[in-house]
C-alpha cells in the first residue's frame, strides 16, 4: 500500500526489509480517534503479509506518540454505544493479529491509548523526555485498552495502582529504569534510529525464526512457566524442520554469513 492510501499513518521502508509507520494526526497531538485505528491496522496488516518487510517501526511525532483515545469522539457515547460496538476492541490487531516484530519508538507525549498502544508493540523504545501516562481517572474512565494488564504485567502492581489511581504522569526515564522500555535514548532523533537499527538487526534474520521468536515470547504473558516452557520446546523442536535451521548451523561450522530462505 503507498503513503497516499491512508490520512492519519504515514508508512514508508527507511531500511532494508523495515517498515515504518508514522501516526500522523498533529493537530489532535495524534489522538485516537475510529479513522487512524483503522489505518493504522490497515497499514500493520499490510506490512505484515508484505514480502519483503521483517520487522515494523511505529512512532509519532517527536511532540506526541498520541495523546490518548480521542475524547471528543468518546464524550458522547452512552454504554449501550461502547458496549454495542465493543469499544476499543478493534484496537486489538495490533498484539492478536500482527506476527512480524512492531517496535515502538516513544516521544513525547504517550498518554492514555497513547501509552497502551505503545505497550501494545513487542519492543518499547523512548526518549528520555517522553511523556507517560494513563490519566483516565481524571476524565471518570479507566485504561480502556489494556493499559491495566500490560502496564501491571510490566512494572508490578504497587507501581502501577499508583500510576492509574493517581493519573500522574512518568518519564521516558523512569519508563526505563522500571523496565517498560528496553532503552532509553537522549532525543527523539536517537529513539528513531535506534529503533530502526534495531528493527534492521531483526529483519536480517531468518523471518521464520523471528515470527517463532515472537510468538514464544508472547505466550509468557498468557500462560504458566511449565505450559509456556513446553510450548517454547514445541515451536524450537519444529524450527528443526526448517531449512534456515541447516543454513544458519552450517554457516557457523564453516564461519560464513548464513544466506537465509526465508527472507
Ligand atoms: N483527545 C482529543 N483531542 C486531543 C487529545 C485527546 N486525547 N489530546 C489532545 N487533543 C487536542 C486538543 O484538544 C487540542 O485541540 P484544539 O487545538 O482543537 O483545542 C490539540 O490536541 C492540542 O492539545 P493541547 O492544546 O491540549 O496541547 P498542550 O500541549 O497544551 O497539552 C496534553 C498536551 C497535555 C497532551 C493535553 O492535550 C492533554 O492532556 N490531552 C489529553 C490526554 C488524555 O487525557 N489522554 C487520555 C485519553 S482517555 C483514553 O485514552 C482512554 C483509553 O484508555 C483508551
Amino acid at each position: 500500500a503507498t503513503e497516499a492510501q491512508y490520512e492519519f499513518v504515514k508508512v514508508t521502508t527507511p531500511r532494508p526489509g523495515v517498515g515504518m509507520i508514522e501516526l500522523h494526526r498533529p493537530k489532535a497531538l495524534n489522538a485516537l480517534f475510529t479513522p487512524l485505528i483503522a489505518d493504522l491496522n490497515r497499514a500493520l496488516k499490510s506490512l505484515d503479509s508484505s514480502p519483503t518487510i521483517n520487522a515494523i517501526v511505529l512512532t509519532g511525532s517527536h511532540k506526541a506518540f498520541a495523546a490518548g483515545a480521542d475524547i471528543k469522539e468518546m464524550a458522547p457515547k452512552s454504554f449501550a454505544d461502547a458496549y454495542g460496538a465493543d469499544f476499543i476492541e478493534s484496537w486489538s490487531e495490533l498484539p492478536n493479529l500482527i506476527k512480524k516484530p512492531v517496535l515502538a519508538a516513544v516521544n513525547g507525549h504517550a498518554l492514555g491509548g497513547g501509552a497502551e498502544l505503545a505497550m501494545m508493540a513487542d519492543v518499547l523504545y523512548c526518549s528520555a523526555g517522553a511523556n507517560f501516562g494513563q490519566p483516565e481517572i481524571k476524565l471518570g474512565v479507566i485504561p480502556g485498552a489494556g493499559g491495566s494488564q500490560r502496564l501491571t504485567r510490566a512494572i508490578g502492581k504497587s507501581r502501577a495502582m499508583e500510576l492509574i489511581l493517581t493519573g500522574r504522569n512518568f518519564s521516558g526515564k523512569e519508563a526505563g529504569e522500571w523496565g517498560l522500555a528496553a532503552r532509553v535514548f537522549e532525543s527523539p532523533e536517537e529513539c528513531v534510529q535506534g529503533a530502526l537499527d534495531a528493527a534492521e538487526t531483526i529483519a536480517g534474520y531468518s523471518r521464520i525464526a523471528v515470527k517463532a521468536a515472537k510468538e514464544a515470547v508472547n505466550k509468557s504473558q498468557d500462560l504458566g512457566i511449565r505450559e509456556g516452557v513446553e510450548y517454547e520446546r514445541r515451536i524450537f523442536h519444529g524450527l528443526f524442520g526448517s531449512e534456515d535451521q541447516k543454513i544458519g548451523m552450517k554457516a557457523f561450522a564453516e564461519k560464513k554469513k548464513p544466506e537465509w530462505v526465508h527472507r
